[in-house]
């Protein structure tokens, strides 16, 4: 195929920012749309999506490349970047065998159920999300390690931590959205933290602003040398622990010792002629997915029509089935028996599917799990040319994570403790409900979203697909799935296109501000959908490969930039 680059006209970004003489700087140009020969890189952040490409210049496969873009958003992406967090990848090899790496964090090993409860066994505000008791031992060094020895062909550690460094060494220009959020965390990153670290400042930060990381690159060197070592032994662990002394936190360093990232078998399953592959428990993103596109199959969705009131209706009476049975049913499989066959089987959901009524919204209360017998987060969608590929979501939960930064060692810690069920019916953060299989346990995995996906047809790669979001990823990663697939969107409409989601609980459709023309929202509010507006659902990143051509596409919700070869 003859390479060529295309630009849809909306699909160049300048990311500027005007200084107050009216000069315009720019900052960054992303790209929201390229069609590729055969290589791509799709992440939250432009100097990660440059990293990543050059490694597949360099003869880099989608591994190796998804290693070097996770250190870089690490460091260019610290909001949800990370080596202080965890998250999943699905990976499909040359010869298309498809594996799921679990990186997700652990409670440590002191942590118990009532920990964020007080004596009246009431939740403590803010334990579970601000702080360091709110720490998760952290997945993704020895994450990033199991998918080099798995898959890398590379086969040089070093030169894939090597631009991270250089990028934490030389730093980078913040983006406006960037010296924003870190400006509106400076009260929490304080809070939270008895030293100071580049991410505190007494001026405001500000756009176009270099912002380096010294401690950050020299804890990278340290992994860089030593690998896992570099990071669950010696000085940087060290620095956790005295972190966790000083602060309040319970990580030892046993548990860092401890820790170990873990393949699992993909959740697969049929969709008409398409393959799905995406992420098993310890994330319920996989199980779910399965659940909502096993619900709408019978129903002739692409006849009624993209943003079609019938359509809407099924979808969200799919997810608040899919999401009851999420609070019960789904935990970590290592310590609670979580029935994935039974939950991803068409029967199984056809009977769920029974209640559907089209002329009416079921009430929350009515659905409840089924018995049975037995804001952020970031994704990156990769390609390379021998048919390889990567989806990885990753996380520090809630922005800037536990707002702790390693005093010493430069990177930030996550929050993941708050998606466990800190008590039973009580919702967390993104106002999921959970119950014994999600409880927290010692050195058990927390219940994630996280829904990094890779479909195929007919035998071949067609899509790598995957977001943040919280509970909405489940729904993000759905829409954007159905949108290509049932409303024969392209793959710019099938994402830049508003989104809507339903989890159960609460009792809302939630539309992102401004979805959906006046005459659909009163259709859906007739037939009984509370509609509730909010901010932007999602930021997908994904990959489509069309018989003729292939595309990568950035979500335009924020910085998010596509490049390819
Ligand atoms: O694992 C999970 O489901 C959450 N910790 C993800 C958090 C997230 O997506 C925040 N992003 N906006």
């Amino acid at each position: 195929m003859t390479k060529h680059i295309t630009f849809l006209i909306a699909s160049c970004f300048l990311i500027a920012i005007s200084c107050k003489n009216q000069e315009t700087v720019q900052v960054y140009e992303t790209q929201k749309l390229i069609d590729v020969d055969s290589m791509a890189v799709v992440t939250a952040h432009p100097a990660a999506s440059k990293i990543g490409l050059a490694i597949l210049e360099q003869g880099g496969n989608a591994v190796d490349a998804a290693i070097a873009t996770q250190f870089a958003l690490a460091v260019c992406y610290p909001i949800a970047g990370n080596i202080g967090g965890g998250g999943f990848m699905l990976y499909r090899d040359s010869s298309g065998q498809v594996s799921a790496l679990d990186f997700r964090e652990k409670a440590p090993r002191r942590a118990f159920q009532d920990m964020y409860l007080d004596s009246d066994m009431n939740i403590v505000k803010d334990a579970s999300t601000l702080g360091a008791l709110a720490v998760g031992v952290p997945g993704t060094v020895a994450g990033m390690e199991a998918a080099f020895l798995k898959g890398s062909r590379l086969k040089d550690w070093t030169k894939l931590l090597q631009p991270a460094i250089d990028l934490a060494e030389n730093g980078f220009k913040l983006t406006p959205r960037q010296a924003k959020n870190l400006n509106n965390s400076q009260r929490k990153f304080r809070k939270a933290n008895v030293t100071t670290s580049d991410f505190i400042s007494r001026k405001s930060f500000k756009a176009g602003q270099i912002f380096t990381q010294k401690d950050l690159a020299n804890t990278l060197r340290l992994i860089q040398s030593n690998g896992t070592d570099g990071f669950y032994k010696g000085p940087v662990a060290a620095d956790i622990v005295r972190c966790m002394e000083l602060q309040g936190g319970i990580i030892t360093a046993e548990d860092l010792e401890d820790y170990t990232a873990k393949w699992r078998d993909p959740i697969a399953f049929d969709y008409k002629e398409y393959r799905v592959f995406s992420m098993s428990p310890p994330s319920s993103g996989g199980v779910v997915l399965a659940q909502l596109l096993n619900a709408i199959e019978p129903y002739p969705i692409s006849d009624w029509g993209f943003q079609d009131p019938r359509s809407i209706h099924l979808m969200v009476e799919a997810e608040k089935r899919a999401f009851a049975d999420r609070s019960v049913h789904l935990g970590d499989p290592d310590f609670y028996p979580v029935p994935v066959d039974t939950l991803i089987s068409k029967d199984y959901t056809l009977k769920r599917m029974e209640t559907f009524d089209p002329s009416k919204a079921s009430v929350i209360d009515s659905i409840s799990a089924s018995a049975l017998e037995s804001e952020e987060t970031t994704h990156f969608s990769i390609i390379d040319p021998w048919g390889g590929a990567v989806s990885v979501t990753t996380t520090l939960n809630t922005a800037f994570g536990s707002k702790v930064v390693v005093d010493g060692a430069g990177f930030i810690l996550n929050n993941e403790m708050d998606d466990f069920s800190s008590k039973v019916g009580e919702p967390n953060f993104y106002g999921l409900v959970g119950a014994e299989a999600n409880k927290i346990e010692a050195e058990k995995r927390m219940l994630s979203s996280m829904t990094p996906t890779i479909v195929e047809k007919e035998g071949n790669l067609f899509m790598v697909v995957g977001t943040p979001g919280g509970s909405t990823i489940i729904t993000s990663v759905f829409q954007t799935i159905v949108n290509v697939i049932e409303f024969n969107l392209d793959l710019v409409d099938a994402i830049h296109n508003c989104r809507f989601h339903h989890q159960w609980k609460p009792e809302f459709v939630f539309l992102e501000d401004g979805c959906l023309p006046e005459e659909t929202r009163k259709t859906l509010s007739a037939l009984g959908h509370e509609l509730k507006s909010r901010s932007s659902i999602g930021r997908v990143e994904a990959i489509l490969v069309d018989e003729n051509s292939i595309s990568a596409v950035a979500d335009n919700r924020g910085d998010d930039d596509a490049r390819g070869m």
